[in-house]
């Protein structure tokens, strides 16, 4: 019968559905620390001017150690927040990721630097 099978394709789409949200709900916990691995892939796009296994300069500082030195180029000290206000505002030849990047993408990409 059509109908039935109807009403039974429609249970199983709010189970799906009720899957995913709890899903996404565990991602969004789990994700609080930032993820180094997501980190990684979003800084595929960082590596045309950074190193992230050298400090040696490509077109922008290599970035090995990042997170062991004491300041950043603009003499500011080397934190989470001071590291996010250089890839949100950019400048002196780097672009501006403030709109290019998800929160979420920025939390994975500075986790990821801590590890280098
Ligand atoms: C087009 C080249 C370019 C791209 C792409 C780029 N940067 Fe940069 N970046 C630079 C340059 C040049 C500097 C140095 C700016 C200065 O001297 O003030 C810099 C500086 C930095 C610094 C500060 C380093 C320090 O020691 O002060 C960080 C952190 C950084 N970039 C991270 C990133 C991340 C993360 C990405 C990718 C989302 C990225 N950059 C993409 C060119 C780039």
């Amino acid at each position: 019968m059509p109908f039935v099978r109807r009403v039974r394709m429609k249970k199983g789409m709010i189970a799906t559905g009720c899957l995913g949200l709890l899903l996404t709900g565990a991602r969004v916990f789990a994700q609080k620390e930032g993820d180094a691995a997501k980190g990684k892939d979003v800084f595929e796009q960082c590596t045309v001017c950074h190193n992230a296994d050298s400090t040696e300069t490509k077109m922008g500082p290599g970035l090995k150690g990042l997170f062991k030195r004491d300041k950043l180029k603009n003499g500011k000290k080397v934190n989470e927040a001071n590291v996010l206000a250089v890839i949100n505002a950019g400048g002196n030849g780097m672009p501006s990721y403030s709109d290019m990047l998800t929160d979420e993408e920025k939390k994975n990409l500075i986790a990821y630097l801590k590890t280098l």
